[in-house]
């Protein structure tokens, strides 16, 4: 498949602007529940920006058709097979960015629900149906326009590739759009049990350890990354993790066979949306220069959680899933220590009612020194990354992490554990020489996060010091403009290539 460089359209002359389509089940601000959401909410327009021609699919889900997005039917009616049924269904186009069309799969009896994934009672049971439905829906929109490449995100969005490639003959419109694929959490693959294979209409070969085998199970996201022709992750650490047991979650080999083509591109933080200088959901805007507004910001947040209104008292934040991946059980076992020292503790968290309630019980048993929250609030975040003195993030895992990068932004210091994204954002303040942006520990065991805590708090008590340390941190550039220039450059490398 693809054209021979030699001949390809783009190999001299002017060539027409590059067109990716994007798949991802999240997009902000249509729907997100973590980083997805923003990334999808970013990258485009930096790509855009770069004279990409961009398009995105996902679905419509209750917070699109109810979210007053301006959206259009573009009276598209499909049906594809899911099983051994056809499921129709229909496209609506919204616009983001100077000119991005957003296209929006609507079926509703897969996506007008409350929740994207599940609800208090656990996972949807037909996930597997649902984003089968999607994958299949992602390729009957390409048709009509066949994009270079279709970049598919995660597992949600995996089986498009998949269709893609090991089903050509079911779409010849598609002969030469190349497959991309990003790995944004292998802790979550998209694992179904074997007796839901009917539903993929794929010949039974591909149920093998080669492609979507996996204990005897599905995986979506094995699938993808097996035939996609090229695979990315979000940072460049994580791209190395990603082929160790430890961190593999099963998959390691996979993407060992695949190390040398396994790309980590850090994803970058949108400074229309994440900037103090301009930010409407804070108390008071502040800078680099002018910092008086941020001890504005720290009041209305210890007061928005209903804590002592005191400038000097060291004030942690926290904002997250409630998941072991974001150390939340780490945090929990340290609880106790950390109340004996003089802080204050603020938490945002949505997720797991086990970390609900263990947060909640820990706010009873040390009232005025923590305060959780428990709720999907963007709002919120900026109030508590702009109010905060340190963000926390002491995941276990982290294929790249967003909050400590907007930490940075609003001189709110990093304290994190050395994985992933976060070990290639964050450097260690070193007090003697003034630089680094934040602080790090390795283990985790909750001494080695007391020690590191310390050593934070310890700094903060030194002014001169503590203001380096945050200025180091607000100057700091992640924007998307480099790793859009890298991803641009995957693309062009991509559809040039005369096959893989
Ligand atoms: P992940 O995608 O693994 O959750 P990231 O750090 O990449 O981690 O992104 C998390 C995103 O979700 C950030 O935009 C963060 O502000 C947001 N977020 C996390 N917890 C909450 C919450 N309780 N309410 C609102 N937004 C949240
Ligand atoms: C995932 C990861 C997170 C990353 C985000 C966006 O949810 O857990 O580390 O920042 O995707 O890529």
């Amino acid at each position: 498949m693809g054209a021979d460089s030699a001949t390809h359209p783009r190999a001299k002359g002017k060539s027409p602007a590059l067109h990716i389509a994007m798949a991802s089940s999240e997009i902000s601000p249509f729907a997100k529940t973590g980083g997805l959401g923003d990334v999808l909410g970013s990258l485009p327009q930096a790509l855009e920006r770069l004279g990409v021609k961009i398009s995105l699919i996902m679905p419509a889900y209750r917070s699109v058709l109810k979210g007053n997005f301006p959206t259009e039917d573009t009276g598209i009616r499909f049906s594809v097979p899911v099983s051994n049924k056809m499921e129709k269904g229909s496209v609506l186009k919204g616009k983001v960015g100077r000119s991005i069309p957003v296209y929006f799969i609507r079926a509703a009896k897969y996506y007008d629900r409350e929740n994207l994934y599940y609800t208090s009672e656990g996972d949807y049971p037909d996930n597997a149906e649902r984003f089968v439905f999607f994958s299949r829906a992602v390729l009957e929109v390409l048709r009509s326009d066949p994009p270079d490449i279709l970049h598919a995100h995660d597992w949600q969005t995996a089986l498009s590739i998949v269709f893609l490639k090991a089903q050509p003959e079911q779409y010849p419109e598609l002969a030469n759009t190349k497959a991309f694929f990003t790995v944004h959490n292998l802790g979550y693959q998209g694992v179904f049990w074997n007796l839901d294979w009917h539903l993929l209409n794929l010949d039974w070969r591909f149920f093998s350890s080669q492609y979507l085998e996996f204990f005897n199970k599905i995986n979506f996201l094995k699938g993808g990354a097996v035939f996609a022709d090229r695979v990315t992750t979000v940072s460049p650490t994580y791209a190395e993790e990603m082929t160790t047991a430890e961190y593999g979650f099963g998959l390691e080999g996979v993407f060992r066979e695949k190390a040398k083509d396994l790309i980590g591109i850090l994803n970058g933080v949108d400074y229309q949306v994440w900037n103090p200088e301009s930010d409407s959901n804070i108390a008071h805007t502040y800078s680099v220069d002018d910092l008086a507004g941020k001890t504005v910001c720290k009041a209305e947040l210890q007061k928005a959680f209903g804590l002592q209104e005191n400038p000097s008292v060291p004030l942690i934040g926290m904002v997250t899933r409630l998941t072991s991946q974001k150390g939340c059980d780490l945090v929990a076992m340290a609880m106790n220590a950390l109340m004996e020292r003089d802080i204050q503790f603020v938490l945002l968290g949505d997720g797991e009612k086990y970390y609900t309630e263990l947060f909640e019980g820990m706010t009873k048993k040390y009232p005025g020194k923590i305060s959780v929250q428990m709720a999907f609030d963007e709002l919120k975040v900026h109030k508590i990354i702009a109010g905060a003195d340190f963000i926390l993030v002491p995941s276990r895992y982290e294929p790249c992490g967003l909050t400590q990068m907007y930490g940075l932004r609003y001189g709110t210091v990093p304290v994190v554990r050395i994985t992933g994204g976060l070990k290639d954002t964050i450097e260690e303040f070193n007090p003697e020489a003034g630089r680094g942006n934040g602080f790090l520990f390795s283990s985790s065991e909750p001494t080695d996060l007391m020690a590191v805590i310390d050593r934070a708090l310890e700094c903060y008590q030194r002014k001169d010091l503590w203001t380096t340390l945050i200025k180091n941190g607000m100057k700091e550039n992640f924007s998307w403009e480099k790793s859009a220039r890298l991803y641009k450059e995957m693309y062009q490398k991509l559809a040039q290539a005369a096959d893989k």
